[in-house]
């Protein structure tokens, strides 16, 4: 795999072809913070920052959706310190959006079940939600209490009930009815999935959205992880050949 993990050289971008949709597994928080002698907690916080730089950058250059994975469906497994610390740092960036949103137009969009989360943290994800439902700039979709397995079980269930109620109908499912019910539904899949932190699997990611996405790894920890590397990433994704399993005729 080292082929895979080698650091792709800063090739120029073509900011007038950019992928629509970059998704970011935001992986290595807690190595970061070890690697200083620091607790995993101020790992996230670093990582938070660098959530909000990128999110900035993607705005500046035009992208049109980003989505990164906060807090998943197996984080629960965690020390509840740990838990509480990243749940503190999305309350204060939720704060914080509101306050810039009238200036930023940053679309916020959360993807997961939010029905565990405290009632606070649930009402600022709505907040954000409903105050930037009409602004154009790039759409951030924040993954909280998400799993890739976990939203397809709960779109097939929806979708049973809707059928049970002549709602919709089994002979007409297609892939495109099939994801109106995710959590995704009206975004456009994501292009390009990036995991920094150096290892190479989806962890329950956007299952459903990925099946044609490029992905990109990198050994950068995700707090690290700088507009020069978000560069090399949509560099190389530039460079691919995307055939969606057809053959390239030439
Ligand atoms: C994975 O790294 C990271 C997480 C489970 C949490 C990500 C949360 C943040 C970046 C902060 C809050 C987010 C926002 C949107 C404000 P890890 O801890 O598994 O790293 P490791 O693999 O090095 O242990």
């Amino acid at each position: 795999m080292a082929w895979f993990r080698k650091k792709e050289p800063l090739a120029e971008v073509d900011f007038d072809h950019l992928p629509r949709h970059v998704a970011i597994i935001m992986d290595g928080n807690g190595r970061w913070a070890k690697k200083r002698g620091l607790p995993r907690t101020a790992g996230h916080a670093a990582g938070a920052e660098t959530f909000r730089s990128i999110a900035t950058y993607c705005k500046e250059i035009g992208l049109e959706y980003l989505t990164v994975y906060a807090f998943s469906t197996e984080n629960w497994k965690r020390p509840p310190e740990e838990v509480n610390a990243i749940m503190g740092l999305l309350k204060r960036y939720l704060l914080e959006a509101i306050e810039q949103m009238e200036r930023d137009r940053v679309k916020m969009c959360f993807f997961g079940d939010l029905s565990p989360l405290t009632a606070e943290l649930r009402a600022l994800c709505e907040q954000t939600k409903e105050i930037s439902r009409h602004y154009d700039g790039v759409q951030v979709n924040i993954c909280l209490n998400y799993g890739g397995r976990d939203e397809i079980l709960r779109a097939a269930q929806t979708y049973a009930m809707d059928c049970q109620e002549g709602r919709a109908d089994p002979n007409h499912l297609t892939e495109e009815n099939f994801s109106r019910y995710l959590y995704s539904n009206g975004v456009p899949d994501p292009d390009l999935v990036i995991r920094p932190g150096g290892e190479v699997r989806l962890s329950n990611f956007l299952l459903w959205q990925s099946a044609y996405a490029e992905f990109y790894v990198t050994d950068v920890l995700w707090p690290d992880f700088s507009k020069e590397e978000l560069r090399r990433a949509l560099a190389s994704y530039q460079h691919r050949n995307r055939r969606y399993g057809g053959v390239t005729l030439s």
